[in-house]
This record gives C-alpha cells, sequence and structure tokens, in this order.
C-alpha cells in the first residue's frame, strides 16, 4: 500500500516535471531576446536544476479538486517563475551572499549583480505575463493569489523580516512569522492558483487547502534551516552551514536539532489531518507533505 502511493507520487512529480519543464523552456524559445545577456541570466536561474516542488503542489492541488493538467501549466509556470526570481534575489551580496545555488555558481556569480538583479525583476514580470495569458474566468483571483504569495503580504516581507533579525535576539512566534512569509506564502500561493483553477473562491475545500498548505509551508523552511545544518554543500547544490556563518535566526537555533524535527513533524501531521474534506483525490498532497521533511536536499 505504502509502495503504491510512493509510486503514485514518484509518477506525478515526473509528470509534472516534464510539463513545467516545457513551459518554461517555451517562454525563451518562442521569441526573440532583446538583451541577450539578461536572457542568459533569466534561463540560469530558471532552467537548470531546482525540484520544482512549487509546481507540483499546483498540479497536486489542482487535480485533488478535479482541474485538468492544461489549465495548471501557466499557473504551475508562473510560481516557479516567482520563486526562481526570490532566489536569485536571495543570493545577491546585499542579501544571503551565496556562491552556489541548485549545484552551479549563483546568477550574480556567473553574471554580474546588475544583470543578477535584472533579471530577478524580468523573471517576476514574466509569471504575471504567464498567468495574465491563460484568460481564466477567475484570472482576478488568480493574479491576486500570486501578488498576495510573492510580494508585500507575502515572500518579499518574509525576506525583509529575515534581513532585519540577523544578528538580533528572536523568539519563536516572530520566527514563525518570518517563515511564514519569505516561504509559506508562495507555497500556499501555489496550492491556492491549483484549487482557484478548479474551483470558485469561495469553495470551503479552498480553505483546507490552505490549512494544509500553510503548514507544509512552515515546515518546509524549517526543515531547510535543519539541512542548513545537516546537510552537505554537494547534496544541497548551495553552501551548507550558511545560516550560523551569517548568523540568522532559524529553527535548529532556537530549538535545537531535534526541537526543530520535531516541530516539523508536527506541522505535517496538522497539513496531513487538514486535507481530511478532500478524501482520496488528496493522498498524493498527503504523500509530499512527508516528502518535504524527509528530502535530503
Ligand atoms: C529554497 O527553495 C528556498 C527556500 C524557500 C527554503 P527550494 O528548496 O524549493 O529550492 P529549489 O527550487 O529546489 O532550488
Ligand atoms: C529563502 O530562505 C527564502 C526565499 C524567499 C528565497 P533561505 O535564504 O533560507 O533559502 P536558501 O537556504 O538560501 O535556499
Ligand atoms: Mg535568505
Ligand atoms: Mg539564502
Ligand atoms: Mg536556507
Amino acid at each position: 500500500m505504502v509502495a503504491v502511493q510512493a509510486a503514485t507520487l514518484s509518477a506525478r512529480r515526473q509528470t509534472s516535471s516534464a510539463r513545467v519543464e516545457t513551459t518554461l523552456a517555451a517562454l525563451f524559445d518562442a521569441r526573440p531576446a532583446p538583451a541577450p545577456r539578461l536572457e542568459a541570466a533569466m534561463r540560469h536561474g530558471l532552467l537548470v536544476g531546482g525540484k520544482r516542488l512549487r509546481p507540483l503542489l499546483v498540479y497536486l492541488a489542482g487535480q485533488a479538486l478535479g482541474a485538468d493538467d492544461d489549465a495548471l501549466d501557466a499557473p504551475a509556470a508562473a510560481v516557479e517563475l516567482v520563486h526562481a526570481y526570490s532566489l536569485i534575489h536571495d543570493d545577491l551580496p546585499a542579501m544571503d551572499d551565496d556562491d552556489l545555488r541548485r549545484g552551479q555558481p549563483t546568477v550574480h556569480k556567473a553574471f554580474d549583480e546588475a544583470t543578477a538583479i535584472l533579471a530577478g525583476d524580468a523573471l517576476q514580470a514574466l509569471a504575471f505575463e504567464v498567468i495574465a495569458g491563460t484568460g481564466h474566468p477567475r484570472l482576478g483571483a488568480l493574479i491576486k493569489t500570486l501578488a498576495a504569495g510573492a510580494g508585500r503580504d507575502g515572500m518579499v516581507a518574509g525576506q525583509a523580516l529575515d534581513m532585519a533579525a540577523v544578528g538580533q535576539p528572536i523568539d519563536v512566534a516572530a520566527l514563525a512569522t518570518m517563515h511564514a512569509h519569505k516561504t509559506g506564502a508562495l507555497i500556499e500561493a501555489a496550492v491556492r492558483l491549483g484549487g482557484l483553477t478548479a474551483v470558485a473562491g469561495d469553495d470551503p475545500r479552498l480553505d483546507a487547502l490552505a490549512h494544509y498548505a500553510r503548514a507544509i509551508g512552515l515546515a518546509f523552511q524549517v526543515h531547510d534551516d535543519v539541512l542548513d545544518v545537516t546537510g552537505d554543500s554537494t547534496t544541497l547544490g548551495k553552501a551548507a552551514g550558511a545560516d550560523a556563518a551569517r548568523d540568522k535566526p532559524t529553527y535548529p537555533g532556537l530549538l535545537g536539532l531535534d526541537g526543530a524535527r520535531n516541530k516539523a513533524q508536527e506541522l505535517i501531521d496538522d497539513a496531513v489531518a487538514a486535507l481530511a474534506p478532500l478524501g482520496e483525490r488528496a493522498q498524493p498532497l498527503a504523500d509530499l507533505a512527508h516528502y518535504i521533511i524527509e528530502r535530503d536536499h
């Protein structure tokens, strides 16, 4: 039974990754590039590596509520575009100052800082262009959802809290708020985008999905903090030990490794329980929740 479920998730992961790679590559192949160096930097930050977890969440949430894969391609690509932009900016010298990302030099190392800033800007704009191109009947809600997850109320707010917290004393509640914004918000947006593609905004199953998403989103960042302590740079594809080196507040820093792992497990249990109203079609989402805290990169 467990093996069957694992195969289901693994098959869906492969399909989701293949679909999103095709959608993303087509964005560049379809038209000439006015600025070739910018184009190369965007491709570098977007197309090479990455677990493609957020697109997978769009597909799984949409499928759980009956959406067709064809309708999910654009929102899945859009959320990965925002994520890729966030990583390029996160790695900049003014932020985390990292040299390695997805197993290759960060965009500002492979190109230069100005090009990395611009590549991030352009990827974010492209995300909204891709969503707008769907012409979906709930287009306004889709755009608002992505904007909320990405910006002032979401990821960017979390990044601002992260920068302000460097070297400062912080309690667990403030750390949870920071993580929920910098990582949870875009994960919640991914799940909501999948759900909203299938059903209207007042469908109560969207609330169950959002509850699930907030729990796995926080667990995802807690586990990212754990991997920063326990992982190695080759497996991670990014520098291990970077948080401690930069005096970043983290869950292992505040709760210890076991405390952080227990917190992540509690969140995953909560996430899986939240899926109850969705029935069997949500099983791949439950399987993915377990993977989030078992992954080694
Ligand atoms: C890394 O996200 C940044 C965080 C939010 C912790 P991922 O671990 O999903 O990175 P990729 O997309 O696989 O490179
Ligand atoms: C980044 O968190 C979250 C983003 C919004 C990109 P981290 O700074 O911990 O991500 P990594 O560890 O560099 O991938
Ligand atoms: Mg960071
Ligand atoms: Mg970072
Ligand atoms: Mg990290």
